[in-house]
């Protein structure tokens, strides 16, 4: 498959300005629409991918850590790490291949590797280690969640980093907010409310036969992953908007900060199991864990895709859509009780959401 960008309509290209040696991500909003896969609309492939992506995550993640004896557990830390390894070498191919196939500026004699190389390590590239800590720390709190909480209520609850999201956008961007929006914000709390009541008092510690959940410690962790999230989602964005660089470089620029705090945790685990490092990272990854990593491998290059191609207002929709997913998944797939007041809570974050994003 080619590098998704690279199939963008004719158009981009009739009216491009010269040569440039840095692979620019300003691509025009027509442009972004008309960028397409197989004849199809990049922007919508993505969203659909987000969506499936975003509730198969929670589906895969949960079972690989309530279905497995806890002495048999693989380490979650180990799990972000490996993950960010993969992501960030996935995205430096595709950043290298894309710096390949963009034309020489006359008279330079520089090579693909050594753009590349100045483009990672340029000056402002450390401005994407303040998202890349966030992020190691809301995929390490993913998995307390996963492992605390039903697939359903953790989806319906990680809506709040909708309002996360806004607060962060208006002190930060200095975003104004309509009334409509405040409005949808208020309401999506209060159905985030109404659902943790529910699970809380119906599904408490009913986890597999391996497993007890605790749904207290499951909404914390949720809680802090919705505040790193709206943190870490706007500041890569204000990182994005006030430069040039290309969205892969940025992407393997946010993946080489990840891997040292990733690294750590990952390394006392090792330690606790009486490992040695580096085997022991792979200690008890099965399949379960595998398809875990590789499910946040893709999340990741997706919502990169849908933050060039689409819009975060978009992404919103995508995720609001996994959650009737991860519903209908956990009733089909682990019984999950379906209260009425679960349905009045989701049925709310979902009209919330759907209000927030009226034009
Ligand atoms: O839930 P949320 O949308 O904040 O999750 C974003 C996920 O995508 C995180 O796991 C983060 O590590 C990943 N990501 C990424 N590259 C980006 C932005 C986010 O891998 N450019």
């Amino acid at each position: 498959m080619n590098p998704p960008s690279l199939q963008s309509s004719p158009t981009s290209s009739s009216s491009a300005p010269p040569p440039v040696p840095v692979v620019h991500d300003s691509i025009p909003v027509e442009d972004r629409n008309a960028a397409t896969l197989f004849g199809m609309p990049l922007k919508y492939i993505s969203l659909i991918t987000l969506a499936v992506q975003n509730a198969a995550l929670t589906i895969i993640m949960h079972t690989s850590r309530t279905t497995i004896d806890p002495s048999r557990q693989y380490s979650a830390a180990s799990a972000v790490f490996v993950n960010e390894l993969l992501k960030g070498s996935i995205s430096f191919v595709i950043a290298l291949y894309r710096v390949d196939s963009q034309p020489k500026r006359a008279g330079s004699s520089a090579s693909s590797w050594s753009r590349i190389w100045r483009d990672i390590f340029s000056s402002d590239c450390w401005k994407l280690s303040i998202p890349a800590i966030l992020y190691v720390f809301q995929n390490n709190l993913q998995y307390v969640a996963a492992t605390n909480l039903d697939t359903a209520t953790f989806q319906v609850t990680y809506q709040m980093k909708i309002l996360t999201t806004a607060v962060f956008s208006v002190l930060l961007l200095g975003r104004q907010l309509t009334r409509m929006r405040w409005l949808a914000l208020v309401l999506l709390a209060l159905g985030v409310g109404i659902v943790q009541i529910q699970s809380t008092a119906s599904n408490d510690g009913h986890g597999h036969e391996h497993h007890e959940m605790h749904p207290f410690v499951g909404f914390m962790a949720v809680t802090a992953a919705c505040f790193t999230s709206g943190l870490a989602g706007v500041y890569f964005e204000m990182v994005l908007k006030n430069s040039q660089a290309d969205l892969w470089v940025r992407n393997v620029q946010l993946s080489l900060f990840s891997l040292l705090p990733a690294l750590l945790p990952a390394v006392v685990d090792v330690h606790a199991a009486g490992e040695s490092f580096p085997f022991g990272l792979f200690r008890n990854f099965g399949f379960w864990a595998w398809a875990t990593v590789w499910t946040q491998v893709l999340g990741g290059l997706i919502t990169a895709i849908v933050i060039k191609h689409a819009d975060n207002i978009l992404k919103g929709f995508a995720t609001s859509l996994s959650i009737i997913i991860s519903f209908i998944a956990s009733v089909a797939l682990f019984h999950f009780r379906v209260t009425p007041s679960f349905v009045l809570g989701a049925g709310i974050v979902l009209g919330a959401t759907w209000l927030y994003n009226q034009p």
